[in-house]
């Protein structure tokens, strides 16, 4: 986990480089927009049941083309696209409409995280044949039982053979689509890691990039409690300024600007709405600016949500199987 001065400095860097053609802008690499908050799972790991001022709910499609619109000039820059934040993407009937629409706007990297409980052949034929660029599954076990406790509400065997067929259907079509299979690591499924990684490794095909992560829980900087690895106050870490401050722009469904991934239940830190404001400038506006000099001045923890952060020990703590 040790992060050396030459990894936070790389990460500055990195910043530096991600602005316009005049050097003035910061323009993220990557864009998530939450198109649908409400899930059919009630994972205990997860924020999506906690008290919240948000309705649950779908972003319009006209909302949508709207940001979309604003973000064509950055295209180019913007490698990364996920549609999906607090919820669920499979209980938005317009996904395969945004998807199209990406598509047909030039944006590459378009992803979607789903439980895959809901992944039936309706849906792999409109994600395969719509040329989503990743589809990241959630599964948590290797068995029935450990799997339904981290996600409750999802049936283990049908969501396994969905992805069986998801895998298959993309080979046999030739679709581009790559698998991407996620085990959020937890006490309760740990000892299940190796099964796992067997298992999906006979499953996916490496010659298209599919790939199986594994990952620590963290723990929403604190939101959620549970066995998350905590950020000592003497780690590097804690001082290294975070990258997805610099790299990532997250709108909610409600089109709030959220401050990364860790506010995704409220959005509640006051950095404006991209249903009325230019997304791009609201990524440029003195309330994120002033976060980001924060953090590159080694200060995060006198913020209250990054102070409180697991999520860079978290990736350090990333093994791809
Ligand atoms: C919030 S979910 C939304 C998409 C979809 N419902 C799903 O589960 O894939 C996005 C990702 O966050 C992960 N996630 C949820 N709670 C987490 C936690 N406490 N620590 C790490 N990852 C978490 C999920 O496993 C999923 O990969
Ligand atoms: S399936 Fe995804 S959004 Fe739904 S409760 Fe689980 S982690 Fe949260």
């Amino acid at each position: 986990m040790a992060a050396s001065s030459t990894a936070i400095g790389d990460k500055r860097q990195g910043a530096m480089d991600m602005t316009d053609r005049h050097g003035e802008r910061l323009i993220p690499s990557r864009v998530v927009i939450e198109t649908v908050f409400g899930c059919n799972a009630r994972c205990p790991m997860c924020l999506i049941e906690h008290p919240t001022e948000r309705d649950k709910g779908v972003m319009s499609m006209e909302k949508f083309e709207a940001l979309i619109d604003r973000l064509v000039p950055y295209r180019d820059q913007i490698t990364m696209f996920d549609l999906f934040g607090l919820g669920e993407p499979l209980l938005d009937r317009f996904l395969p409409e945004r998807v199209a629409l990406l598509k047909n706007r030039g944006f590459t990297g378009v992803a979607v995280s789903t439980n895959a409980h809901l992944l039936d052949l309706e849906w792999r034929r409109q994600l395969l044949a719509g040329g989503v660029d990743t589809i990241l599954v959630s599964i948590d076990g290797a068995t029935r039982a450990v799997h339904e406790t981290a996600r409750p509400r999802t049936n283990f065997d049908r969501v396994v053979s969905n992805v069986e067929a998801a895998i298959r259907e993309r080979d046999a079509g030739n679709h581009k689509t790559r698998f991407v299979i996620r085990f959020i690591q937890q006490k309760h499924n740990a000892q299940e890691w190796e099964a796992y990684r067997a298992f999906w490794k006979t499953r996916i095909n490496e010659k298209r990039n599919d790939l199986v992560l594994r990952y620590h829980m963290h723990d929403w900087s604190g939101q959620t409690g549970g066995d998350a690895t905590r950020i000592e106050n003497n780690d590097p870490l804690a001082a290294q300024p975070c990258h997805h401050l610099f790299e990532k722009l997250v709108i909610l469904a409600n089109g709030k600007v959220a401050l990364c991934f860790e506010d995704l239940l409220e959005g509640k830190y006051g950095f404006g709405n991209a249903f009325d404001t230019d997304p791009i400038d609201l990524f440029n506006a003195k309330p994120l600016n002033k976060l980001r000099e924060l953090h590159s001045a080694g200060k995060k923890s006198q913020h209250k949500l990054c102070g409180h952060c697991t999520v860079l020990a978290t990736e350090a703590g990333r093994v791809q199987g």
